[in-house]
């Protein structure tokens, strides 16, 4: 059995989930049953925008033939942007369980704090490329949230890419309060302050683009998996770069959801539970923290949303 976080929800969350962001047609499902059938993830990680959920749903049947139950899975989604207005929620979160073939989901989060303007166009933009907004507020899009919940569609609810500002807010008036914080986290982004402030105030952390995401790199982006003390470590180890990072972020009690669709890869990024880092080696990679976001919306929407 893999190690569990539990969620403030009452329900259990497998360590290591199973990234589909960036999972490309035609190759995603394969990927995602070979995770679960032949290298034991439980934990999947989708999202609505990912464009991904059909090819995911035809492959979780596929899982569910060969045996496997339902209830062994933890599957996340997400809400997309222009979705945010109330009226939107729920028939969002019903697409995607009919795109994922389920009848509930084990979490559903709010992919961003930014309520898109809501129509066909999944990332509308002025001329000037900025994102087109429409005034909806959160505490309107998470109470749908909590509704979901109560009709058995989702059985916990969360965001993504919060800042600490944000979920203080949140929280004053959640009837439910957030399980879960997802948001991109490795160690040249470590985010210490944000964790310790989830996990006081008991809001589990996953992590994304855990390896320094490099199959989306833009031009100037550092590469994680070449940095020096990482492969040194490693070395000492004799693992790879990327069970190094995996295993520090489980270390640190964060949820690091690794993409991959190569078969090795994918069998390499579990097999992270048979050592542990030292104290120096943890301080080590600590320090190499330069609060560098390889995915900031000020690139891509025009919108300072880290600032
Ligand atoms: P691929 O899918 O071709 O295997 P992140 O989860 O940080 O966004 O990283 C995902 C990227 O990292 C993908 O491009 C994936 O490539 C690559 N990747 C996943 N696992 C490993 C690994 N163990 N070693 C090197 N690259 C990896």
């Amino acid at each position: 059995m893999q190690k569990e976080i539990s969620l403030n929800s009452g329900y259990k969350v497998p360590v290591i989930g199973f990234g589909t962001w960036q999972a490309k047609p035609n190759v995603v499902g394969h990927a995602v049953e070979q995770a679960v059938v032949e290298s034991g993830y439980h934990h999947i990680d989708c999202a609505a925008i990912y464009g991904n959920e059909k090819e995911i749903g035809e492959a979780l049947q596929n899982i569910f033939y060969t045996g496997t139950k339902r209830e062994e899975l933890f599957i996340t989604s997400k809400l997309w942007n222009t979705e945010h207005h109330p009226d939107n929620v729920e028939a969002a979160c019903r697409q995607t369980l009919k795109d994922l073939q389920l009848d509930y989901l084990d979490l559903y989060l709010i992919h961003w704090g930014i309520p898109f303007k809501h129509g066909k166009l999944l990332k509308p933009l002025s001329k000037l490329g900025i994102a087109l907004t429409e005034s909806v507020p959160i505490y309107q899009t998470w109470a749908a949230m909590e509704k979901l919940v109560k009709k058995g569609l989702v059985k916990s609810i969360g965001v993504a890419n919060f800042t600490v500002p944000m979920l203080m807010d949140l929280l004053t008036y959640a009837k439910i309060p957030p399980a879960m914080n997802q948001i991109e986290l490795h160690p040249y982004n470590s985010q210490f302050e944000l964790v310790k402030y989830c996990h006081r105030n008991n809001i589990a952390v996953t992590a994304y683009s855990p390896l320094g995401t490099p199959g989306g790199l833009e031009k100037g982006d550092p590469i994680l998996l070449d940095d020096s003390t990482i492969k040194k470590i490693a070395k000492a180890h004799k693992k790879t770069p990327a069970q190094i990072l995996l295993n520090w972020a489980v270390a640190r009690n964060t949820i690091p959801i690794p993409k991959s669709t190569t078969p090795s890869r994918i069998q390499e990024n579990i097999e992270i539970f048979d050592f542990e880092l030292t104290s120096k080696e943890t301080e080590a990679i600590d320090e190499l923290n330069c609060y560098y976001r390889f995915v900031d919306p000020i690139n891509f929407w025009g919108i300072p949303y880290f600032d």
